[in-house]
């Protein structure tokens, strides 16, 4: 860094790291299988005749089309570029810099630890059991805490949250601390879902996104679902255009009745090829799948873990490490592909075992 930079920057910024996500590790590859991503890509049109214009903060046909998909009153709802911002928001409006905490429940999402960073907000981890659920008893021993996160499918485990241990963090936070349950697997297990227990706790907060199910990562969008004066109280630190209009229209698109439907036909198949990919997996003896599918890949460990990962890289075949994770040594997870590429990639993996000698 410059003399300037160092002089000026951030104190709290000072030991941290960029991000290392999927796309920043690996530009290169044939095949990507490591963020969780839809192996659809489905067309869209856009009308350019507005460009000249600001968007709107809050595209009404996005809103209006989103809560009905969710089955939320549009006041419940915020559309930020991507379930990310909406993880960045309420950290910004809901914890005191320097002073106030976020607790989150590793191994899971990097975002939450990293957003809570960058803003000098503290992070307290009480980690998931052995078999990931949550510990309740450390979680409602944790105190001095803003906003929870739980993430449900978890990433990267894969397993939901049971429905009574979410209920006890929802009333013991209930005069506390926000609960925010992010959602952004759901649509791989849709009956999950707690949307409709928005209207029993006032301290529930939904993060949703068209990044995964919606085949539309590269469109930046996601929802925060949540009470009124919840939302209302983002809308204040929320930028005054966060949501581009080529982005909007795609979005209002996507959530069409007819698209909805393609949605839908679109995570059976992905439901289905999970378990196709599952089932191979658990076949090889020297893996142990991890933790439950719930969402759109599989957790396993392995033994040689890193020189499978270094393999699967040299042939294009991108995996996701997650062996620093805390309780994930030697484990990588799948995102569920294409057949053709599920067929590459266990292709490769037998490749590798043959060649290191394993049994087959
Ligand atoms: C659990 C979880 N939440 C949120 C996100 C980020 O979603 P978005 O692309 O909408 O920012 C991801 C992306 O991988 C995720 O796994």
């Amino acid at each position: 860094m410059s003399k300037l930079v160092d002089n000026l920057i951030n104190n709290n910024l000072i030991p941290l790291k960029p991000y290392e996500s999927a796309r920043r590790l690996y530009s290169g590859g044939q095949d990507w299988l490591n963020a969780n991503e839809s192996p659809f890509s489905n067309h869209y049109e856009v009308d350019s005749s507005n460009f000249n214009r600001y968007p709107s903060c809050q595209p009404d046909d996005v809103v209006e089309n989103y809560a009905r998909y969710a089955g939320v009153n549009p006041k419940q709802l915020m559309v930020t570029r991507g379930a990310d911002e909406g993880i960045e928001l309420l950290i910004r409006t809901f914890c005191t810099p320097g002073q106030d905490n976020i607790l989150i429940c590793p191994p899971t999402y990097g975002m939450y630890a990293i957003s809570a960073e960058t803003c000098d907000v503290g992070v307290k981890k009480v980690l998931l059991n052995d078999d990931f659920s949550l510990d309740i008893e450390g979680i409602c021993n944790t105190d001095n805490v803003n906003v929870v996160f739980i993430c449900a499918p978890n990433n990267p485990t894969g397993t939901p949250v049971a429905k009574s241990q979410l209920q006890t963090v929802l009333n013991h936070f209930a005069n506390s601390a926000l609960v925010v349950v992010d959602e952004a697997y759901i649509e791989f297990d849709a009956q999950s879902t707690w949307v409709d227990a928005l209207a029993d706790y006032p301290n529930l907060v939904i993060l949703r996104t068209l990044s995964k199910a919606f085949a539309l990562a590269g469109l930046r969008c996601g929802f925060t679902l949540a009470n009124e004066p919840v939302i209302n109280a983002l809308m204040k630190v929320i930028a005054p255009y966060p949501i581009p209009e080529p982005v909007a229209q795609i979005a209002a698109t996507a959530l069409s009745a007819q698209n909805i439907q393609r949605l839908d036909e679109q995570v059976n198949i992905i439901n289905n090829e999970k378990q196709r990919l599952t089932d191979a997996l658990a076949k090889i003896d020297e893996f142990t799948l991890v933790g439950d599918t719930k969402a759109n890949f599989v957790l396993f460990r392995y033994g040689q873990s890193a020189e499978l990962m270094a393999y699967l890289v040299s042939k294009g075949m991108l995996i996701r490490d997650q062996s620093k994770q805390v309780n994930l040594q030697h484990c990588l997870r799948v995102t569920v592909g294409s057949p053709e590429q599920n067929d590459r990639l266990l292709g490769l993996i037998d490749e590798f075992r043959s060649q290191t000698g394993a049994s087959k």
